[in-house]
């Protein structure tokens, strides 16, 4: 009976661990594939060192894991005001080619910056139920403005990517302080949408009931409530909604972020999934600077599609960053409708942002 017994136990470890190589084997395919559908260089590509500002945090660590997974990433630096030594040496022992090293507080900020190709900064606090993003304006604000100083001063040529919220003013308050240190290059800040875009295409999969590995959509606009805005009309594959289910969708694709806010019930906001777009985003970046062609993303740029100086659309990546900014395509009533409402909001957080640098 003992003997069938630890068979049994046997049998299901190894099943588990079967299953265990399958979803790691998932896992990097969908990060070297992403939504562009591209292949990835892997072993013998250039040295690409990449920085995660805010590493121990809820969304740093699982953002950090998967980035030591990419085979994108040659030198990994973990930063944050304290834990990263910590994270570090956890991290270091994966066997994957990326070098991890961790540095705590501000004394270490430069050595972590240095020789920086690309800067992903989930730095700063998040949500709690009946905050609104804006709330948090007050704190990460300063916090994302003395890390883009830094950046001016340690790697003013890397790309950089802001998780950090409100996204609608932490990007302008990263490109106004470049600006003022004058490395400003609007073809390298990038306001991390990706999360919209993994919900879109998430809950458009599950209503049509079709395989969700196979979709995409755009999602437009900024990265806060009404500002946020799905093209489910640009959806491929196509299929038939009515008005009712694209405006519950769209609605939903708004309240994501707020829908994991109340799930979590004070302990932060979404911080997996949001490593996972985190981890897509960046790789389409890496893909891009390695010269892999037709690399397209979602992201908040400087723009001048609409008449709002930062918004989010389609853009070309390529080996300098931005290589183009794509049109947002033709648009139904109801979606034009959404960015008309949406620019009043959008404008002004993007002045706050402006201004809380410049005074
Ligand atoms: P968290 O509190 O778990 O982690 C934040 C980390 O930032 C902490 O480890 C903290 O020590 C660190 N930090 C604070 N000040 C710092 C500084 N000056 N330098 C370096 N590190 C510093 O929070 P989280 O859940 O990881 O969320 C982080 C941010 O990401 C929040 O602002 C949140 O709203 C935002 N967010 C954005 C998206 C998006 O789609 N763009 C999605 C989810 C969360
Ligand atoms: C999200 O969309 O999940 C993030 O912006 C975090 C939040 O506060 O909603």
């Amino acid at each position: 009976m003992a003997r069938a017994l630890s068979f049994t136990a046997g049998q299901l470890f190894l099943r588990q661990q079967a299953m265990h190589v399958v979803c790691w084997r998932q896992i990097h395919r969908c990060m070297s594939q992403g939504s562009s559908r591209g292949g990835s260089p892997g072993k013998g590509g250039p040295k690409r060192k990449v920085a995660v500002l805010g590493a121990a945090g809820g969304i740093g660590q699982p953002l950090g894991l998967l980035m030591k997974l990419s085979p994108l990433v040659t030198d990994l630096a973990l930063f944050d005001i304290a834990g990263t030594p910590g994270v570090a040496c956890d991290l270091s022992h994966v066997n994957t080619q990326a070098k991890v090293e961790g540095f705590a507080g501000d004394g270490e900020l430069g050595k972590a910056l240095t020789g920086c190709d690309l800067v992903i900064i989930p730095a700063g606090v998040p949500r709690k139920p009946g905050m609104t993003r804006d709330d948090l304006f007050k704190i990460n604000a300063g916090i994302v403005k003395n890390l883009c100083k830094a950046i001016a001063e340690h790697c003013p040529k890397a790309l950089v990517n802001i998780i950090s919220n409100p996204v609608n003013s932490t990007v302008p308050i990263a490109a106004e302080v470049f600006k003022q240190a004058g490395t400003y290059d609007k073809a390298k800040l990038f306001g991390v949408t990706t999360l919209d875009v993994v919900r879109a295409r998430t809950f458009y999969a599950a209503k049509k009931g079709i395989p969700v590995e196979g979709v995409d959509l755009p999602v437009v606009g900024g990265h806060a409530g009404i500002t946020i805005l799905p093209l489910f009309s640009q959806a491929t594959p196509k299929m038939d909604m009515t008005e009712k289910e694209i405006d519950t969708l769209t609605k939903r694709t708004q309240d994501g972020g707020t829908e994991v806010v109340q799930a979590k019930a004070g302990k932060g906001s979404a911080t997996l999934s949001m490593a996972y777009a985190g981890a897509l985003f960046a790789e389409a970046c890496l893909k891009g600077l390695n010269g892999q062609k037709n690399v397209i993303e979602c992201s908040y740029v400087e723009s001048t599609i609409t008449d709002i100086p930062f918004f989010s659309s389609k853009v070309r990546l390529g080996p300098k960053g931005i290589a183009e900014v794509l049109g947002l395509g033709k648009l139904t009533a109801y979606e034009k409708k959404a960015l008309d409402d949406m620019a009043k909001e959008l404008k002004a957080s993007i002045r706050n942002g402006i201004e809380f640098v410049k005074k």
